[in-house]
């Protein structure tokens, strides 16, 4: 990948780390989000290796916030003049059976993954439009694909980005912005470890592979989408999921 600018969401969280690590060995400037959780994300940044170009700032935002997300945006173009990459990776999970989620919960799922990623599109487009280009990525779940009981909320707020993101993919492809999400299966980070072992042993059972996802996969996953030479993949999910799908 060529110096970039990216903004990553979500940089807090346990595939945020990931990114992270990859991206910084690049030489690219990097604007990291993060909302309530500042001290995970200067761990991740204690251990990740820089390359000498690499630079790096933090911003915090709640996406479910337009005026907060509007400020992340121009906080970053004010600093690096440009975003190339938006890479909308910030989600939450609140898992019960449908009879028993309550509509707080089914909200707040909904609000942060969906309309999240929603407002970031929004805000980003203009920014690359400026520069006639753009990779617009959404880190999504294998869980709308194949339905998972316990998760309507979540696999509803990702069915929903596949809908943004195809969309999206046709009103943007004119200015050279690419627009793909990135469907996962279960991977060694983050919310995964929110599921109780004894489900998570189960859940490695019925993946084809048996076994869970190593972050670095995702990473690739980024690098091919994001080089200036994939301009005729858009509006696609990829779908990284060890079989299961
Ligand atoms: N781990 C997996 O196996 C897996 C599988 C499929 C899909 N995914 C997807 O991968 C992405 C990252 O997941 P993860 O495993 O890294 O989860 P995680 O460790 O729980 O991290 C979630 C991230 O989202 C941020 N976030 C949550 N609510 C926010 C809000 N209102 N405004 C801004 N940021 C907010 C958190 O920020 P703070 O902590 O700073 O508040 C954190 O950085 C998610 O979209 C998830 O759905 C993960």
């Amino acid at each position: 990948m060529p110096c970039k600018k990216v903004l990553l969401t979500g940089a807090s969280g346990g595939i945020g780390k990931h990114i992270i690590s990859d991206l910084a060995a690049k030489g690219m400037k990097i604007a990291l989000q993060y909302n309530t959780n500042p001290e995970k994300l200067t761990e991740h940044l204690s251990n990740t290796e820089k390359h000498p170009d690499t630079e790096i700032k933090s911003f915090k935002a709640d996406i479910t916030s337009e005026n907060e997300v509007l400020s992340l945006i121009e906080n970053v173009k004010k600093e690096f003049g440009s975003i190339d990459i938006l890479i909308n990776n910030a989600g939450l999970s609140i898992n019960a059976m449908t009879w028993k989620m309550s509509l707080k919960d089914w909200n707040n799922v909904l609000s942060v993954n969906l309309t999240g990623s929603f407002l970031c599109t929004k805000h980003v487009i203009p920014v690359m439009k400026e520069n006639n280009f753009g990779r617009i990525i959404y880190i999504s779940s294998v869980v709308p694909q194949i339905g998972v009981p316990g998760t309507s909320a979540y696999a509803a707020s990702k069915a929903g980005i596949a809908g943004l993101c195809k969309t999206v993919s046709k009103e943007v492809i004119k200015n050279n912005i690419t627009v793909n999400m990135i469907s996962l299966g279960y991977f060694e980070a983050g919310l995964l470890f929110q599921i109780p072992e004894d489900i998570r042993k189960q859940i490695k059972e019925s993946i084809p592979i048996k076994k869970f996802g190593d972050p670095a996969e995702i990473s690739e996953c980024i690098n091919y989408i994001c080089s200036e030479k994939s301009s005729y993949l858009t509006g696609q999910s990829i779908n990284l999921n060890g079989g299961l799908y």
